[in-house]
């Protein structure tokens, strides 16, 4: 495969972006006559922000899996699309080619619609990183219906609302999951959040553990017996359904500043485009290049970055079950070794971590097949980019930092490898067709000469937008549109310098970013408030070496079990039951009162600021009810 629309020089850069915004219409147009369509669009785009109201490729007919799978067949079919590598090193590895792939998803396509499984249908995937999650993905997908995958690291409460948000009747699950030394039993926790579940019809369970499993008759089926049947009936392939080029091809859950998740829509044919030209470009992918998205499926990086993006293009993806620190921290390169991996796409969270175990772990790692490094999630801190840099990438591989969103999709802010200048912690420049712009508390467009700051927004459509917030379109218009009229507004503060390049600070909500994960503030103070002993909570981040932000509980208490010990853990555990065991507070301090105004708002600055060690400067706290409640938590700070 070829990549006409792959940028090639710092020049062409600068010629494609002028060309996107004078003309997105054409610009888009010509990068998706690359594609597999059943039919063209009738109009490339078609727009408003204030409902809002995006379409994309209006009027075309594709299926996202020929696009993926079918029309690399014929040239490169013997081409590994996955590689898998297990949990455990002793572990065989498996290698995937397309045609395995095509076989593979065409045979599970057909299990679905033997379930009973329609176009448009909403089935939830449950399962650890093994190929048979891609599988899942993608038959999902060639039978148009409609994806929702969640992290394994989620509750079955967590899970539960989420069934019950997308209506889902479908559920593919393993019996459990590998990730280092721990064993996740995936399918207990499906049936705890199928307790009293009446939607739900059908649970197809992978094996993968062999770890025990109750199978519920008449719900539950194995993946395996489902796949024998199919092959008794003889069925091969399975034809792709015709799907509009709006019609929805995944909703992802993830959290804002109000108490519940909210499953944002991808639509087929502009994230189709976009998360392969994004691919392409920035880490200046090169036919047979192999690339090591370390993130999980249940995660956008995931979807965009090791499924959709790499497949659509042609291009081998490396999908690694495990964790980077088992059974040693040296995992990552031996990986890398081990496979001649050529591009790393990987968390600051995780770079940060592997420093901490100096260079021991690199002894013996060559890394010399490594051309092209990235960083996504979060911001780089500049001594964790350097030692990328230097320990990883020799001195001589670019380093991209993308920034960009579950809504966005794919990367909107990135330096494209080798080709526009990196500099540490900065994300620098918009990719065609992104046009970000910043804005004071009041809406107005900051301009000026120098660096400027302020909150970052994009003026206009890009093809993998968000298109609306799962049955609830007026969440989405209120959370992403009407903060700033006629402007998609990202949550996040940004510097510009004088160049255009951005530097992304950090959330301006009540959202944190831990290990790049993202969590809500007031999920975290609901999941909290549910235990028996707790009168109130606010959570706040605070800066941690390791995961970027900590999670900072202020907890006022009035019940009478246990010792202060045994009620943080208690504490601990609700939230782990409530959201699960990502959600955890890194620390609990127990307070008798919470610095609120008088009209009763929380005023999170001043618990933030003494989350973060700070003291003195605290700002005005004459306007709260009760400025003596500030000196006892400053007193008690942990
Ligand atoms: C938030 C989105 C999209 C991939 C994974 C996270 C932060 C993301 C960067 C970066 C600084 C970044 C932002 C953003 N973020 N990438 N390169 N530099 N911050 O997806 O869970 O939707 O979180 O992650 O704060 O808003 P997500």
């Amino acid at each position: 495969m070829s990549y006409p629309y792959q940028i090639k020089s710092l020049e062409q850069y600068h010629e494609a972006y002028a060309q996107s915004i004078k003309n997105p219409e054409n610009f888009w147009g010509d990068v998706a006559g690359h594609f597999q369509w059943r039919r063209r669009w009738d109009k490339v785009l078609d727009w408003n922000f204030t409902e809002p109201k995006i379409e994309w490729f209006k009027g075309a007919k594709l299926n996202i899996t020929e696009n993926c799978i079918d029309r690399h067949l014929e040239n490169f079919g013997n081409r590994p699309a996955i590689i898998w590598e297990p949990n455990d090193p002793e572990e065989h590895h498996r290698i995937i080619t397309y045609r395995d792939l095509y076989n593979k998803v065409c045979q599970f396509a057909n299990v679905l619609k033997n379930n009973g499984v329609k176009k448009g249908d909403r089935v939830c995937i449950y399962m650890g990183m093994i190929p048979e999650l891609a599988i899942a993905v993608l038959a999902c997908a060639r039978i148009g219906a409609v994806h929702s995958v969640i992290f394994g690291g989620f509750s079955a409460q967590s899970i539960s609302d989420r069934l019950y948000d997308a209506q889902s009747e479908y559920i593919i699950t393993c019996d459990g999951a590998y990730r280092g030394a721990k064993d996740i039993p995936l399918k207990s926790v499906i049936d705890d959040a199928l307790i009293g579940n009446r939607t739900v019809k059908r649970v197809i369970v992978c094996t993968r553990t062999r770890t025990a499993v109750s199978m519920i008759k008449g719900r539950d089926v194995w993946w395996e017996d489902e796949i024998k049947k199919i092959e008794t009936l003889g069925m091969t392939d399975c034809p792709a359904e015709e799907m509009d080029a709006e019609d929805p091809l995944f909703i992802l859950y993830t959290s804002g500043s109000t108490g519940k998740p909210k499953g944002v829509v991808h639509a087929n044919a502009g994230y189709m485009v976009y998360t392969n030209y994004s691919f392409v470009n920035v880490f200046q992918y090169q036919p047979g290049d192999i690339h090591f998205c370390t993130a999980d499926i249940g995660w956008i990086t995931g979807h965009s970055y090791i499924v959709y993006g790499p497949l659509s293009a042609g291009a081998t993806s490396l999908m690694f079950e495990g964790v980077p620190t088992w059974p040693d921290a040296g995992r990552f390169w031996e990986i890398i070794d081990k496979f001649s991996v050529n591009i790393l796409y990987t968390a600051p969270t995780a770079i940060r971590s592997l420093m901490g175990f100096g260079l021991g772990p690199l002894q013996g790692k060559k890394l010399n097949s490594l051309k092209v490094l990235g960083t996504v999630g979060e911001p780089i801190n500049e001594e964790a980019w350097h030692w990328y840099d230097e320990h990883i990438g020799n001195g001589k591989c670019p380093i991209v930092d993308t920034w960009w969103q579950t809504e966005t999709g794919g990367i909107l802010i990135s330096n494209l490898a080798g080709i526009t200048p990196s500099r540490p912690s900065w994300a620098t420049l918009p990719m065609p067709g992104v046009e970000p712009i910043l804005v004071d508390e009041n809406g107005k467009e900051v301009t000026g000469e120098g660096e400027v700051s302020g909150n970052l927004c994009i003026k206009s459509p890009w093809p993998s937008i968000i298109r609306t917030t799962y049955g609830d379109h007026d969440r989405c218009k209120k959370n992403y549109f009407s903060t700033y009229p006629e402007l998609y507004f990202t949550g996040d503060g940004a510097l510009r310098d004088a160049e255009g390049n951005y530097r992304i600070t950090g959330r301006v909500d009540d959202v944190l970013n831990v290990s790049g994960h993202r969590i809500g503030t007031a999920e975290v103070e609901n999941a909290i408030n549910m235990h028996a002993g707790v009168v109130e909570s606010a959570v706040v981040g605070y800066p941690h070496d390791i995961k970027g932000q900590g999670i900072y509980a202020y907890v006022i208490y009035n019940g009478t079990h246990g010792d202060e010990a045994l009620r943080r853990k208690d504490i601990l555990q609700t939230v782990t039951r409530i959201i699960g065991p990502i959600a955890k507070p890194d620390k609990i301090q127990f307070v008798s009162g919470l610095p609120k105004t008088r009209s009763g708002k929380i005023m999170r600055r001043i618990l933030r600021k003494i989350a973060e060690g700070e003291t003195e400067n605290l700002g005005d706290i004459t306007t709260l009810l009760d400025p003596g409640v500030v000196e006892e938590i400053k007193n008690g700070k942990i």
